[in-house]
């Protein structure tokens, strides 16, 4: 997710304080269809489904069912563009969608900054939120359905901020979105959090922002905003919510008043990072702390789900789940980090000192993974070593490593695989490895980037976790991944 400043849709409490560079998450769009071949040293991609599936579809019947079973709660996700406004320009969509990312990113940096520069101040660590069940969040660019105060409301899910918000009537000013907004009236399980609570005072310290209840000494306010100027402000308040079937009463969420920015036509956002107010934390007691997804690709017309609760016998898996430690950092609470200790490419192991010294982190919210600049150095080379004889195309935004692949049907692209500790090795789906900019595979892209600076953290972003589950344990505190088809069809 995104470290810091969520973007767009992001919000992350932990944004409230922070000056504001702004984040915005972007959607990853073009997604290559091919075979999901695994266990070799290369994955074949087949170029010319890409061509079809990029002609979408325009009309989206149920976009989010939901189900729910005995332990488990499955929600189904479908990428952000899926359910809105039909693709017109794609190459012009897929820049705009980088350059959001990148601005998340930049903000999650500058966040992660400013954390440590305030190493071991006091107020800093009294703003932490206990460690218990992490709670986290994330994304900008897959969406899902939950039911709130009796009302349908479709939100993007992060696992990069924590606060859940709508937006709300009577709404001074509002993006446009597709459902109906959210109207407190209608719902007489609605009731507003008061400046004097506890949880209003538990959002006052956690984001160290005084005047809360400034312009209102009744309702607790909320207000987060970015560089980029997007924001959302407005009553923190209370309502009952419905996930697949499982009745959550007096969940906490923002009743968004004034909000801007790039959320699509999203409802508002899920926050499932870790801290205190995330949808994770308020219903530990009834999910344990558990959740996952599988995110489908973009050109998927089905859909991938969002599991809250101990879901193992409802994934699809056909690899088993490995567990890795999920670290935490009390200065970024909201965050899930990995212990990276290697990357390899068509079973070529990567050097590099900084392997098992540096923590990365995993974010719905963020398109796409970002390397400290050697690993990404190195990796680079490997790759072009392995993936190499194809005409070159210019760059794109910020990938560095682009393709003219128009004269192939298809191509075979090395395995990549990240490892974390206990021996987890995470492959990258052969849809996440390639990045089309344009959709007659004139510029295909090498889908991950490198950081500006060796001090910032790496970034595993939701383009290369697709046809993966993905399983937060914020108990047990570990990470798990295993190969999934996300969709079906
Ligand atoms: C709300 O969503 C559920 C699940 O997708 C759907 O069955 C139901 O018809 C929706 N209700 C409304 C009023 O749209
Ligand atoms: C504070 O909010 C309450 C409830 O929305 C409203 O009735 C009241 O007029 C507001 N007070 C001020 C000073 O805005
Ligand atoms: C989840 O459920 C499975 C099967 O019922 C069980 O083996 C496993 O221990 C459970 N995991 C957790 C974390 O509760
Ligand atoms: C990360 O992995 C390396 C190599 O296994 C290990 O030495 C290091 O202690 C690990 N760091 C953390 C924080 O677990
Ligand atoms: C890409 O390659 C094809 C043939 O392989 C060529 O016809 C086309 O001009 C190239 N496109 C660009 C933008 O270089």
């Amino acid at each position: 997710m995104s470290l810091l400043l969520l973007p767009v849709f992001l919000l992350s409490l932990l944004s409230l304080h922070a000056p504001p560079p702004a984040t915005a998450t972007a959607t990853a769009i073009a997604a290559a269809t091919g075979v999901h071949g695994y266990g070799g040293d290369k994955q074949v991609l087949t170029l010319n489904k890409f061509k079809q599936a990029t002609q979408l579809q325009t009309n989206t019947p149920n976009c989010f069912p939901q189900r729910s079973k005995k332990s488990a709660t499955i929600l189904e996700l479908y990428h952000r563009d899926y359910c809105s406004r039909p693709r017109s320009d794609w190459n012009q969509r897929f820049l705009e969608h980088l350059l959001s990312d990148q601005i998340r990113v930049r903000s999650l940096q500058s966040r992660i900054k400013i954390a440590f520069s305030k190493g071991s101040d006091q107020e800093l660590s009294q703003a932490q939120i206990p460690i218990t069940s992490g709670a986290k969040l994330q994304t900008l660019n897959y969406i899902t359905t939950i039911r709130l105060g009796g009302r349908n409301v479709t939100l993007i899910v992060d696992t990069g901020s924590d606060i859940t918000w709508v937006q709300c009537q009577p709404c001074g000013s509002c993006y446009n979105q597709q459902e109906p907004l959210f109207n407190p009236s209608e719902s007489p399980s609605y009731k507003p959090i008061f400046c004097k609570s506890t949880t209003c005072q538990n959002l006052e310290y956690a984001t160290g922002k005084s005047g809360i209840c400034g312009f209102n000494s009744t309702n607790c306010n909320y207000y987060v905003s970015y560089g980029d100027g997007s924001y959302t402000q407005g009553d923190l308040a209370s309502d009952d919510l419905v996930i697949g079937t499982v009745p959550i009463k007096g969940f906490v969420f923002g009743c968004g008043r004034v909000n801007s920015g790039l959320f699509g036509g999203a409802s508002g956002l899920m926050g499932l990072g870790r801290s205190l107010l995330s949808l994770v934390s308020q219903t530990t007691d009834v999910f344990g702390g558990i959740f996952s997804y599988c995110l489908p690709s973009a050109t998927d017309s089905g859909s991938g789900s969002l599991i809250l609760g101990n879901g193992t016998s409802d994934y699809k898996n056909f690899s088993p789940i490995s567990y890795t430690n999920m670290l935490s950092n009390p200065m970024m609470p909201t965050f899930y980090f990995l212990n990276l200790t290697g990357i390899s490419i068509g079973g070529v192991s990567l050097q590099d000192p900084s392997f098992g010294k540096k923590e990365l982190l995993i974010d719905s919210g963020t398109v796409i993974t970002r390397l400290p600049p050697s690993i990404y150095d190195v990796f680079k080379s490997e790759f072009l070593n392995q993936f190499s004889g194809f005409p070159k195309a210019p760059a794109f935004s910020i990938l560095d490593t682009c393709f003219n692949l128009s004269g192939y049907k298809e191509v075979e692209i090395p395995t990549i695989k990240m490892h974390f500790t206990n021996d987890v090795k995470f492959t990258i789906d052969v849809s996440g490895i390639l990045y089309f900019a344009k959709s007659d595979a004139s510029q295909v892209c090498l889908a991950l980037a490198g950081l500006s600076d060796e001090e910032e953290i790496g970034i595993i972003g939701n383009y290369q976790q697709k046809n993966t589950r993905v399983v937060y344990n914020t108990k047990e505190l570990t990470l798990g991944f295993a190969k999934e088809t996300c969709s079906s069809d």
